[in-house]
């Protein structure tokens, strides 16, 4: 039995948002020393599966804490001691804003799934680069940028180039979340036309950028797309992800959709609004993650994230065509270690299944 399901009845009975401040908070000041202790292990991070190569960046294990978790990037260093192979901060958003009225995230145990609505709360992009140029944590650093609410989805754009500005120089990837349901019209940004002029935007500041800073390459641009798309929609989103040149595709964001819910109707209907996370979002995931795999040719790397607990969860995303994993709610319900876990039974199944190394296993069921 694990330390933390021990402690995990206690913290589930505070209200999911405190439980998870509560959470960071131990993990900053060093109370969560021994959980530390028990996830680090040196030699698991370097091993079994060498240095990953995606998008130019180098990657010490494919497994990677999803954006949401640690919005406002304070606690970077520390989750990346828990044994992550990359962490995505965010979403920031150029203006800082409060996010919606509290509760917004409402836990279903049931169903090992969360509904959040908290609305981009953050300190704003500029802050958030301040704090990560401060704190650095040593393994590869995203950024997700999104729309401020105050800003109409006309005037996009700017507010999207404001918040790539303020995080360019510490990102090692930035991701372009389109596809957050809770901020109202965001999604319409992932529509063929919006999508096309917002990636053209970003990826000519990207490249005066480069210019201004001298650097040899620009940064890896990626695209968090939603689960509720069509194969019409997935198809027109890759077809203008591979002409813009973005660096990847990350599948998915949380889900509209709350059919085939073990939670009674009146549970689910008493936490409102809001997208769903966690274990039934896992299969629509993978669908996402196939669709985007075998329409790219497997030529746009993919990060498959939703309805990860286990190596298991995670070897099924690669099988789909993930050169990568994410995870939030996974790290809610199994605790700190999960990272290490997954990492370790994932190199036995790549062992059982008989593959040298992962990158002969992505898409190998697509
Ligand atoms: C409470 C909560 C907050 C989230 N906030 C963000 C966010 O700010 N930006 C984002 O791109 N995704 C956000 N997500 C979505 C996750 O990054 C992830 O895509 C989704 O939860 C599916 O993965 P999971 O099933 O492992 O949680 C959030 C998810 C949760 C549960």
């Amino acid at each position: 039995m694990s330390l933390y399901s021990l402690i995990r009845p206690i913290l589930f009975r505070l209200p999911p948002e405190s439980a998870h401040e509560f959470a960071l908070k131990s993990l900053g000041l060093g109370l969560a020393g021994s959980f530390v202790r028990d996830a680090v292990s040196r030699r698991y991070q370097t091993e079994p599966f060498g240095k990953l190569n995606r998008f130019g960046l180098e990657f010490r294990n494919p497994i990677g804490l999803a954006a949401g978790f640690d919005k406002n990037g304070s606690y970077t260093r520390e989750l990346a001691a828990l044994g992550f192979g990359f962490i995505e901060v965010g979403t920031v958003t150029n203006e800082p804003q409060p996010g919606n009225p509290k509760p917004r995230i409402f836990r279903l145990a049931e169903d090992r799934a969360l509904i959040n609505r908290l609305g981009f709360n953050n300190v704003g992009a500029a802050h958030v680069a301040e704090t990560l140029r401060r704190a650095r944590p040593d393994c590869v650093l995203g950024v997700n940028i999104g729309k401020s609410r105050s800003v109409p989805v006309e005037a996009a754009i700017p507010d999207y180039l404001a918040s790539f500005d303020a995080v360019y120089d510490v990102a090692d990837y930035i991701a372009i979340n389109v596809s957050s349901p809770n901020t109202p019209g965001l999604r319409e940004l992932q529509r063929h036309k919006l999508l096309e002029e917002l990636l053209s935007a970003l990826q000519e500041r990207n490249d005066e950028l480069r210019l201004r800073n001298s650097l040899p390459r620009t940064k890896p641009l990626l695209l968090k797309i939603a689960p509720d798309l069509s194969e019409a929609e997935v198809d027109d989103i890759v077809s203008v992800a591979l002409r813009t040149n973005v660096a990847g595709i990350i599948a998915t964001n949380t889900t509209i959709a709350q059919d085939g819910l073990r939670t009674s109707p009146e549970k689910v209907k008493q936490c409102g609004e809001g997208g769903l996370s966690g274990a039934p979002l896992g299969a629509k995931s993978n669908r996402v993650i196939s669709l985007a795999y075998r329409t790219s040719g497997g030529k746009l790397p993919i990060i498959g994230v939703g309805g990860v607990f286990n190596a298991q969860d995670a070897w099924e995303k690669i099988c789909a065509g993930a050169s990568l994993v994410q995870l939030y709610t996974g790290f809610i319900y199994v605790g700190p270690t999960v990272a290490k876990r997954i990492n370790e039974g994932l190199a036995g199944i790549l062992e059982r299944e008989g593959f040298q190394s992962l990158d002969d296993a992505i898409g190998c069921r697509s």
